[in-house]
C-alpha cells in the first residue's frame, strides 16, 4: 500500500477535493502515529472528522494528533491537541532499519531529515571521532554509529526529554558501547572538550554562526564540519551556492582554509528560503 496516495484519497474523501487535495501534504506519519499540522482555515471539528477517518482506514494508525503551533522554542518543539484514537503521543519510528523510541510531543521530529542521516553517515570513515551538538532523539548519532564505523559518537541536546530518548535508543539499536549522550548546552559544553573531533554535526540551522564557532575550536585540521543553515535564494541549486559562501565566510574570520566538498538541500521552509546542510572540510594554517 502506497502512503501518499491513499492519505490524499482519505482527505479528498472527508473534505472534497479542493481542501482535500492540499491538506494531505500536511499529515506525517511517524511510527503508528498520524500527524496533522494545522491548517489555519479548517477548524478542529473537521480535522477531528480526518482523524477518525485515518484510524478506521488505515489499520497501523493507532492515534492522531493536531500541531497548533509551528516548531518554536530553544527544543524545538510544537503545541498538539489529540484527535482521534488511543490518547498516547509515544511510538517507535524507524529509519534505515533503526528504531527510535520517542515522544511526538516532546521532541523535534521531522522524516524529511531522513535522507541527510544517511548522507552523512555514508561519509564517516573507520574509527572516527564524532560530535553532534544538536542530537535530539538521537537519530544522526546512531545512524552513523550504525554504518559509518567510529570509534566514539558525543551527543549533547538541551531537551531532557529527548536525552532520555536518545539514551534508551542507543540501547535499542546495539550502539551504546560507541556513544556518550550529555544533557547541556552544547555552545558551553563544546569549546570545553578537552580532545578533538574528526566530525561535528550541526543539524540546527537557528544556531548556525554561534555552533561554528565553537566547532572550529575542537575540530581537528583536516576534519569535517556539517553547519545547517537558512538561506535566501531563488531556486536549490542557488540555495547550496549561497550557503556554501556563508559557511566559508564565517569560517575564514578565524584564519581557517575551507573545502566546501557536498551540501544538500534539505527542505524549501518559505517562498525563497531553504533549509541547507554543507559538507565542509577545514584546514588550520592562517593564510
Ligand atoms: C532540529 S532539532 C535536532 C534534530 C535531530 N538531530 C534529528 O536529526 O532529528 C534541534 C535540537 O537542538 C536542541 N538544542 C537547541 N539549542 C541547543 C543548545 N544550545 N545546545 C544543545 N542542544 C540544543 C533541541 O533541543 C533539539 O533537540
Amino acid at each position: 500500500m502506497s502512503g501518499r496516495p491513499l492519505l490524499r484519497r482519505i482527505a479528498e474523501k472527508v473534505l472534497g477535493s479542493n481542501y482535500g487535495g492540499s491538506i494531505w501534504k500536511r499529515i506525517e506519519i511517524i511510527g503508528d502515529i498520524a500527524v496533522i499540522r494545522k491548517p489555519f482555515n479548517l477548524s478542529e471539528e473537521v480535522l477531528r472528522v480526518i482523524g477518525e477517518e485515518l484510524i478506521s482506514s488505515l489499520h497501523y494508525i493507532k492515534s492522531v494528533w493536531l500541531a497548533v503551533t509551528p516548531v518554536q522554542g530553544i527544543e524545538r518543539t510544537r503545541s498538539y491537541i489529540h484527535l482521534a484514537g488511543e490518547k498516547r503521543s509515544e511510538t517507535i519510528y524507524k529509519e534505515h532499519r533503526c528504531v527510535f523510541k520517542l515522544d511526538v510531543t516532546k521532541v523535534y521530529i521531522s522524516p524529511v531529515l531522513g535522507y541527510d542521516h544517511m548522507r552523512v553517515a555514508k561519509q564517516v570513515k573507520e574509527n572516527e571521532r564524532i560530535l553532534n551538538m544538536f542530537a535530539g532523539f538521537g537519530p544522526y548519532s546512531i545512524i552513523v554509529s550504525k554504518y559509518g564505523k567510529p570509534s566514539y559518537v558525543l551527543s549533547i541536546d538541551i531537551n531532557e526529554s529527548a536525552v532520555r530518548y536518545a539514551r534508551e535508543n542507543i540501547e535499542l539499536n546495539k550502539v551504546a558501547s560507541l556513544n556518550e549522550i550529555i544533557h547541556g548546552d552544547a555552545l558551553v559544553l563544546t569549546p570545553s572538550l578537552q580532545s578533538e573531533f574528526d566530525r561535528v554535526l550541526m543539524p540546527l540551522p537557528d544556531l548556525f554562526e554561534k555552533a561554528v564557532e565553537a566547532s572550529v575550536l575542537i575540530v581537528r585540521n583536516g576534519g569535517t564540519l556539517h553547519p545547517h543553515l537558512f538561506v535566501e535564494a531563488r531556486n536549490k541549486r542557488e540555495a547550496l551556492a549561497r550557503a556554501a559562501e556563508s559557511v566559508k565566510r564565517v569560517i575564514e574570520k578565524f584564519g581557517i582554509y575551507t573545502t566546501v566538498v557536498g551540501g544538500h538541500v534539505i527542505r524549501g521552509v518559505a517562498p525563497r528560503k531553504y533549509h541547507v546542510t554543507v559538507d565542509v572540510v577545514i584546514g588550520k594554517k592562517s593564510r
